[in-house]
């Protein structure tokens, strides 16, 4: 696998579930496959569970790892061709990006959408100038429209978890006052679409995701209808994607709040979020202290879904 951008790229979703038990097993087992291997991230974003289980995925593999934050320290870049440069950004991602490639074997971009452009964003520009530019392979720690290590990681939960051969699993907007990109949303619509189960997202008129990812998910506007019967509850905040409110946040309702009154709506749902997440805008206390909020094993594998797409990005 030479890049991973989006669950498109793995070779068979199945079978990356199977890894994914596997590693879970014997997280050891391929600590040589790394061996004398250089693993660079690069964040143009701040991370908490990204920077670190992916370290711990790259470790027990046996890398070496090498992190860049790009705000803090290294020179300001510039990302469009054609520009003159006698602003305050000394240079080009064209030169960034092949020194460096030079320096490793494997690398991981975050780089989150603007929410000022949707055309721009939704054209993931600056990972794909990584994809064309590094000469090495390049998986995403987060795009400006998708998240396909956390979207692997929320599968691997939910297959753990579930009790029943088909569960039903909705995605429920829920309120921030900030403006926050689409792309876990989008990727966790379009990876549970991959599968058989029962999928529902509920959201406010007007928080309508890109149909390229919704495909064909039950949209449900009535929330107490949606959490009926849920076997899962996946809460999430995104901002506006449709007509001209982009990025835009159109209202912080706290009706959408996960709340214990929904909760009881549902099949004993677990709770998920990817984190980090606001307590009492996204979720209360009480929800995300219940026995069933499975927060904490979604965010461990995270390391799992990691060791996974590095193990397969190590056989190139
Ligand atoms: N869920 C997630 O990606 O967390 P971080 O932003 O802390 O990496």
């Amino acid at each position: 696998m030479k890049q991973f951008t989006s669950v498109n790229d793995l070779p068979s979703l199945p079978e990356a579930l199977a890894w994914a038990k596997e590693v879970k097993a014997n997280p050891f087992a391929g600590r040589k496959s790394g061996k004398d291997k250089t693993l660079l991230l690069v964040f143009f974003n701040s991370s908490l569970r990204t920077r670190l289980s992916t370290q711990k995925a790259a470790l027990n593999l046996g890398m070496n790892v090498i992190v860049l934050d790009i705000n803090q320290g290294a020179w300001k870049l510039e990302t469009e061709r054609g520009v003159v440069m006698d602003g305050d950004k000394s240079e080009h991602i064209l030169e960034a990006i092949p020194v460096m490639g030079s320096y490793c074997d494997i690398i991981g971009v975050r780089a989150f959408a603007g929410l000022q452009d949707r055309e721009q964003d939704y054209k993931e520009i600056i990972l794909n100038q990584f994809i064309r530019y590094s000469g090495k392979p390049v998986f995403s720690m987060e795009g400006a429209t998708r998240h396909p290590l956390q979207s692997f990681a929320d599968l691997i939960t939910i297959e753990e978890y579930k009790k029943t051969p088909r569960p039903k699993v909705l995605l429920t907007w829920a309120p921030v006052p900030k403006a926050l990109p689409q792309a876990v949303a989008n990727s966790f619509a379009e990876w549970i679409n991959r599968t058989d189960y029962e999928f529902v997202i509920t959201h406010p008129e007007g928080y309508e995701l890109d149909e390229m990812f919704v495909q064909g998910a039950t949209i449900e506007y009535d929330i107490e209808k949606a959490y009926r019967g849920a076997d899962f509850v996946y809460a999430k905040n995104w901002s506006a994607y449709t007509g001209g409110n982009y990025g835009k946040v159109l209202h912080t309702d706290r009706r959408w709040t996960v709340d214990e009154r929904k909760m009881a709506l549902t099949n004993n749902a677990y709770f998920m979020h990817c984190l980090p997440v606001r307590r009492n805008m996204i979720v209360t206390d009480a929800v995300i202290e219940l026995p069933t909020s499975i927060v904490i094993p979604e965010a461990a594998n995270r390391a799992v879904s990691a060791q996974v797409v590095l193990r397969e990005m190590l056989k190139h």
